[in-house]
């Protein structure tokens, strides 16, 4: 599959080289695809990551992986042009923290979120949320002790939720399935819960999982 990772930051590196160990064509797709630590990251990941500008991964790709901080994210998206993305499964990682009195904060409140406005955004593209509640290192091939937990995933469209539920089972995680796109809500509270667990204990290795009754064997 042709991946373009939107956003060459922490998630985008790691997302992207995880894609091209599990034999995935990624495009990292940046703001400056000359930048020194991008061109580092295409001769560190090898054969199966190349560097472009936005507009063009968007363009080339089958699937998009949006890796922005929330504050560029709209900008991100007017670069990639939403035109490049019709009828594309778009997976979204972001979480929309800001800077409160009493620390980290959900920019969007809690009768929004990043996931629908992404969507709004790009309406015609199927987004699927996940990933965001794990740390980068984790997204892919986690190495959590005593995990990997469960990755949670929503959005509006069945074909792409099962899509992106056999990427994250290919790269590690059981995917847990929690609804429409609006049920990023509490992923992205989830994720501020993760924050808030990792200021606290200074570690990133942890993930969330959901005990619950197991069905019956099919048969
Ligand atoms: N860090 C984690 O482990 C983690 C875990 C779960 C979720 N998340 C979420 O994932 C997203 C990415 O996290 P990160 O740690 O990779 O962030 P980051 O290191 O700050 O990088 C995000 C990237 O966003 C792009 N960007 C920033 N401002 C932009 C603008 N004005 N216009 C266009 N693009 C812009 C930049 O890419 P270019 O310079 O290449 O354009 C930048 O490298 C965030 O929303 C974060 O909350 C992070």
């Amino acid at each position: 599959m042709k991946f373009a990772v939107l956003g060459s930051g922490q998630v985008g590196r790691s997302i992207g080289a995880g894609l091209v160990r599990h034999g995935h064509e990624v495009l990292m797709g940046s703001r400056d695809p000359n930048a020194e630590h991008v061109v580092a990251w295409v001769a560190e990941v090898g054969t199966g990551a190349r560097a472009l500008p936005y507009g063009e991964a968007a363009s080339e790709c089958e699937i998009a992986c949006l890796a922005t901080t929330w504050s560029g994210t709209e900008n991100a998206l007017h670069l990639a042009g939403a035109a490049n993305l019709v009828g594309k499964i778009v997976i979204d990682v972001t979480n929309p923290f800001g800077r409160g009195p009493s620390g980290v904060t959900l920019v969007t409140g809690h009768d929004d979120s990043a996931g629908e406005q992404v969507q709004r955004w790009l309406p015609d593209s199927r987004v699927v949320k996940t990933w965001n509640t794990v740390n980068n290192q984790h997204m892919i091939d986690p190495k959590i002790p005593g995990g990997p937990g469960d990755m949670f995933l929503c959005g509006n469209n069945a074909a792409a939720k099962q899509t992106v539920s056999d990427l994250v089972r290919e790269c590690g995680w059981p995917p847990l399935d929690v609804g429409g796109i609006e049920a990023a809500r509490m992923l992205e509270s989830l994720a501020l819960l993760w924050v808030t667990y990792a200021i606290s204990q200074q570690s990133s290795d942890h993930a969330f999982k959901l005990l619950r009754r197991q069905p019956p064997p099919a048969g």
